[in-house]
């Protein structure tokens, strides 16, 4: 089958080079992955195209890419399943990571985010005798985050990465999530408390999905992020801006049916924190200029009561 590849190039290491894209057609077996028609530009067409790969088989992670916009192993994306009727495939580098030539990025930043989590056990004790048994259950659970291959995608694709690059990031987090999750593990709660307090740690996450939309693996980041925070809760951290952002959304929902804005900006930077909330200032004062300033008094839903009854049935349900 035919397909058109439209390949980002870039080499930083050449004098005044920037990025271009440059464009090849040829004829590829029905089955090949976006690597084989890679594969085959390299050996028949241009043997300068930069790509990194290594099993073939979707189990060594090396081979992450921008497919039309979207991060994807190449080795597991056939051709025909994105393009079938040879539409045109725009491949880049995978975003939030140094482009060292063509499609191949740096694992750097990716490695940098892993070690800010500490990733290896710090146990209370190690038994005198024998060895420390987990239960089977325990285990299975890690199995969640342990199947994560390494492969960048979800780093690639965080939209919280793209403007802050001091957030540890979908991969490193999940990484933690494990460590926390661990029976073996004797810094649980210290643990938790470091991802609470430390600036780009758990809730500086948006909840945008993508890391759990990318992911080959299912490892669902953010959802080990999301299980990190409630731990976190439960471990007493309540004094972060991503808290009290949390319980503001929920009281403000149960109480009205809608969000009170103004008061959430307020309840999240915190009523006394001054230099906080001078930082809103400027903010409120654009959003009044361009008559995006939420009312003051906050609107009420038609249906509050309907919303009312839904939280108290859920908190019903969870006492
Ligand atoms: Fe890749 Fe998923 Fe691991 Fe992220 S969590 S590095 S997307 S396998
Ligand atoms: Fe190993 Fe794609 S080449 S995961």
């Amino acid at each position: 089958m035919q397909t058109n590849l439209k390949v980002k190039r870039f080499n930083p290491g050449e004098p005044g080079a920037q990025p271009y894209f440059q464009e090849y057609s040829l004829d590829v077996h029905p089955d090949s992955t976006i690597l084989d028609a890679l594969i085959q530009v390299r050996e028949e067409v241009d043997g300068t195209l930069a790509m990194r790969c290594s099993c073939r088989a979707s189990i060594c992670g090396s081979c992450g890419m921008r497919v039309n916009g979207r991060a994807r192993l190449v080795c597991k994306t056939r051709v025909e399943a994105v393009a079938p009727n040879g539409e045109q495939l725009v491949i880049e580098p995978m975003g939030n990571q140094r482009v060292v030539k063509d499609l191949v990025v740096s694992l750097d930043t990716f490695f940098d985010q892993i070690k800010r989590v500490d990733p290896f056990l710090k146990p209370d004790s190690v038994p005198e005798q024998g060895e420390f048994i987990a239960s089977n259950e325990s285990m299975t659970n890690l199995l969640i985050s342990m199947n994560c291959i390494m492969c960048g995608c979800c780093v690639s694709d965080c939209t919280v990465l793209e403007v802050d690059s001091n957030f540890i990031g979908p991969a490193a987090l999940a990484k933690a999530w494990r460590f926390t999750e661990d029976p073996r593990d004797g810094q649980r709660d210290e643990r938790l408390k470091k991802l609470n307090d430390e600036d780009g740690g758990i809730w500086d996450c948006t909840r945008c999905m993508q890391c759990v939309e990318v992911c080959p693996k299912d490892v669902a980041p953010m959802d080990r992020i999301m299980e990190m925070r409630d731990a976190a809760i439960k471990a007493g951290n309540r004094n972060t801006s991503g808290y009290h952002h949390t319980e503001s959304f929920y009281n403000s929902v149960k109480k009205n049916g809608r969000l009170d804005e103004t008061r959430l900006a307020i309840d999240s930077a915190g009523w006394t924190n001054i230099p906080r909330l001078l930082d809103l200032a400027p903010i409120g004062f654009k959003a009044l200029l361009k008559g995006k300033m939420p009312p003051v008094m906050p609107h009420k839903a038609e249906d509050k009561q309907k919303i009312k009854d839904l939280y108290e049935k859920v908190e019903g349900e969870q006492k």
